[in-house]
């Protein structure tokens, strides 16, 4: 098997070594990819150039592309590739992904398919919205409706707050053309969980839960990012509300879409009782850096997944559970641990150079994120989230240990007063 890997980030760069891993994988390119890319693995390219996309997957004979982030899939990058060059795509289609490139789309789905979810209002101009905002409870939720990098959503505790940011969405247009419409939602308490459903257009089989840490310090606090550090398994669904998740969410979708790719449902789970969940969002597309922890977690190949999903009629390993079926799992569990340039998600630090050691301790890996490649071993950082450094154990804890002995290894050699990480990943 050939496969492209689409994406730069942690999230890519994870697939990339697990792909690379499978003994049936003859060989494995990313496009850009990082400084964690083999160097006769990567190609260049940029990824909303899907001409030269779809020349570079002729000329490598590719039997199969993994498209990692959003973006291209909201731009129908998916119906492109299969339609230019006949290659199997893992990713969904433009309509599906829809599902997250615009939180209108996806609300107006909910409500049709009777998916539980935040009760919201469509808001298309800044007098429509001051008004409601007059008539709503508090706190307040608004969603600018198109992709915005993860920055589209805040929450009010009060309404000069939210009218503000009406005004800064309409009238400075700080969303651009993604702030055309906003959601205005109700605010929903509980505590967050992330499902992976892997889907094949008409079947979805569950990868592992994972936790995501969001904000930048310990304890929950300062602004929210990309996403920390993470562990699997998590314990915050349990398997009546994946069941129930599959039920009433997941299949609705794989009717409505024939969805391929990975449906990642962002959900608020209330109470402990099954049905009491909630969809905060859906994302068409895996989590990072959920994905960097769940890769080394799956007992076997990801390959024979893809293809399944791909509509390739080969045989996948699963794991039958009452109303679901999982990935097989290892034993113990997988951590990461992010390390982020000081002052991400602000403006950071640029350009830190990078000492990696050739001989990695047992059990411990680094996945890339914004680096860039010097030398064997010498790396420059690219972006705000640099580094993940990941383990597996016995136990979270066990992972713990390691990743954090590691992490000390590497002040040995490198500046940590210009980067930054949680101490409480796993905790
Ligand atoms: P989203 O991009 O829709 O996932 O929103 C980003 C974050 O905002 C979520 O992970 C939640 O922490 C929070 N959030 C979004 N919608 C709501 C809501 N209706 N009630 C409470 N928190 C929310
Ligand atoms: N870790 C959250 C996300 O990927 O959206």
């Amino acid at each position: 098997m050939r496969i492209l890997v689409l994406g730069s980030g942690g999230r890519e760069h994870a697939i990339y070594l697990k792909l690379k891993s499978e003994a049936g994988n003859q060989r494995v390119f990313q496009l850009p990819g990082n400084g964690g890319t083999d160097p006769q693995d990567k190609l260049d390219g940029t990824l909303n150039d899907f001409t030269s996309i779809a020349r570079q997957i002729r000329a490598l004979k590719i039997d199969l592309v993994f498209v990692g982030p959003e973006q291209p899939l909201a731009e129908g990058i998916s119906e492109y590739l299969q339609k230019e060059t006949g290659v199997a795509v893992f990713g969904p289609d433009q309509r599906a992904a829809q599902l997250e490139g615009s939180k209108v789309f996806a609300y107006q789905f909910m409500k049709k398919a009777g998916i539980p979810t935040a009760k919201s209002i469509v808001i298309e101009n800044l007098p429509e919205g001051l008004a409601a905002i007059e008539k709503h409870s508090l706190p307040i939720v608004l969603k600018v409706d198109g992709l915005a990098a993860g920055k589209g959503v805040s929450i009010h505790r009060d309404r000069a707050s939210a009218k503000e940011k009406l005004i800064e969405i309409f009238e400075q247009r700080i969303f651009g053309q993604a702030g055309n419409r906003v959601l205005l939602c109700e605010f929903l308490s509980g505590t967050e969980a992330s499902l992976f459903a892997l889907c094949n257009g008409s079947e979805a089989i569950f990868l592992p839960v994972a936790r995501d840490y969001k904000t930048v310090f310990e304890n929950g606090e300062g602004p929210n990012t990309g996403g920390m550090g993470s562990y699997t398994p998590g314990d915050h669904l349990t398997p009546a509300q994946i069941a129930f998740a599959h039920q009433t969410i997941v299949k609705p979708a794989l009717q409505e879409f024939s969805y391929v790719g990975i449906l990642y449902v962002g959900l608020m789970v209330h109470s402990s009782r099954a049905d009491d969940i909630s969809v905060i969002e859906f994302n068409c597309r895996l989590g990072d850096p959920e994905t960097q922890c769940v890769m080394p977690y799956l007992a076997g190949d990801l390959t024979p997944y893809l293809l399944w999903a791909c509509g390739r009629n080969n045989p996948i390993p699963k794991v039958a559970e009452e109303g679901f079926y999982r990935v097989p799992v290892k034993a113990g569990a997988s951590l990461n641990v992010v390390l982020a340039a000081k002052g991400y998600p602000g403006d950071y630090e640029k350009d830190i150079p990078l000492k990696l050691p050739q001989k990695m301790p047992g059990d411990v890996h680094i996945v890339h994120a914004g680096t860039a490649r010097i030398a064997e071993g010498q790396f420059v950082s690219k972006g705000g989230r640099i580094l993940n450094i990941v383990a597996t154990g016995n136990d979270t804890n066990d992972c713990r240990q390691k990743v954090y002995a590691f992490i000390e290894q590497l002040k040995t050699n490198n500046d940590f007063s210009r980067l930054h990480y949680r101490k409480d990943i796993g905790l």
